[in-house]
């Protein structure tokens, strides 16, 4: 990341926030509170981008977590895959134990395409979880 100096600035926040943010803050390895701040102000400015955007481009993952007992959900969530082969080419899939299992899937391409393609996984029946992981390059 490029950068032309820096700005100071004061915030107000409650103490209990704060106590939260610095523990997190620590776990993460971060030295100082600036640093952290300036990571997390990122991804708050990633992640507006990325709710209130109706159109543009996006890139990504998609990160899914369900259920391989569920009969043929693997096979619906690959036909979902194909059906949007212009955004995802590939997935990466992890056996995590005898119930579930875990699908990793880039997606690139236009924002309002990645949420359709989202909405139909997450919808899917044994589809426990899933998380949409966009970054700005
Ligand atoms: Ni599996």
């Amino acid at each position: 990341m490029s950068r032309i100096g820096v700005t100071r600035i004061s915030v107000s926040v409650p103490p209990e926030l704060l106590r939260k943010f610095d523990g997190a803050s620590e776990r993460l390895g971060y030295r100082d509170r600036s640093k952290a701040a300036q990571a997390a102000m990122q991804s708050f400015v990633t992640e507006s981008k990325w709710v209130c955007a109706k159109q543009g481009r996006g890139v990504g993952a998609i990160i899914l977590l369900y259920s391989h007992g569920v009969r043929d959900v693997e096979e619906a969530l690959t036909d979902i895959q194909h059906r949007y082969m212009r955004i995802t080419e590939s997935s990466m899939h992890i056996h995590l134990d005898e119930e579930n299992c875990l699908e990793i899937v880039p997606v690139r391409g236009p924002s309002a395409k990645i949420k359709e393609l989202a909405q139909e996984l997450m919808t899917k029946e044994g589809v426990k979880e899933l998380k949409l992981a966009m970054v700005t390059p």
